[in-house]
């Protein structure tokens, strides 16, 4: 059970901006930017039992059934790493947070799908948002399937889910799970430098060295070598020709293995 009484303590123990706690909301990214334009405080953070409209990557839909999955967006007016990195950064934390619940493998569909043995687990939708050029700050906005009911209306996925309890026997409770992500994101973005964020997000990339097809729109895909990510955060791909493309991550909406 996550309330805003619950929330008030996280915001003292992390030493959070803004926390607001709501039982539904149409999207917590939809929220926090509005926050971002009326000048909220860094380190903010929205968090929604149920969203009715949950954005994801790509404009895809995002579903939140109440009481079985996080859902919350952190807004960042401080930033301490180039913009790039923030997608890396997301993927990295929670990862690394994830791994203290279960055993099994965990890894990051790039740029920042969380998958524990092959399924997504979690997705991340990070934007940037300006006032004509100035940059107000970025907000991280993530989901993560805690318990069964949390697949519930999921069918017609672009990938196969899975829901974090399915892969530890102990008993998980969502505001332990939010700590720990939320823990890992703070000392992430005071501590982390840029080459120590980007080796782990190699290390833990899924499909390192495999051949995949990324779909770049509804009617384009293209099939290659993952190599890695690039220091700018983009995704490499070695084409049949050899030649090696990169793309950014708004520029490929889904990769999968071949
Ligand atoms: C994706 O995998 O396509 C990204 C999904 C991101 C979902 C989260 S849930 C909290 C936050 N609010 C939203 O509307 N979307 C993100």
């Amino acid at each position: 059970m996550i309330n805003q009484q619950i929330l008030d303590q996280l915001h003292s123990d992390l030493n959070l901006g803004r926390v607001f706690y709501t039982s539904q909301i149409s999207s917590t990214n939809q929220l926090a930017a509005e926050w971002l334009q009326a000048d909220c405080p860094n380190l903010s953070l929205i968090v929604a039992d149920e969203q009715t409209q949950g954005k994801g990557r790509s404009g895809r839909k995002w579903y939140t059934n109440p009481g079985s999955a996080l859902a919350f967006t952190l807004v960042i007016t401080n930033l301490e790493l180039p913009i790039f990195l923030y997608n890396g950064l997301a993927a990295v934390a929670i990862a690394q947070a994830l791994s203290h619940f279960t055993q099994d493998t965990i890894q990051i569909k790039w740029p920042n799908d969380i998958l524990i043995v092959g399924r997504k687990v979690c997705g991340v939708l990070t934007e940037s948002h300006w006032s004509g050029d100035h940059l107000l700050g970025i907000i991280i906005g993530i989901g993560i399937n805690i318990f069964e009911e949390s697949l519930k209306f999921e069918d017609n996925l672009p990938f196969p889910p899975t829901f974090l309890q399915q892969h530890t026997s102990r008993p998980l409770t969502r505001i332990a799970v939010l700590k720990q992500v939320l823990e890992n994101l703070l000392a992430f973005h005071n501590s982390e430098l840029t080459e120590n964020l980007l080796n782990k997000w190699n290390q833990h990339l899924a499909y390192q060295n495999m051949q995949i097809r990324a779909l770049r729109s509804e009617e384009e895909s293209i099939t290659g070598l993952l190599i890695g990510v690039s220091p700018k955060g983009q995704l490499k791909i070695q084409l049949p020709d050899s030649s090696i493309v990169e793309y950014n991550a708004n520029e490929i909406q889904q990769i999968r293995s071949i």
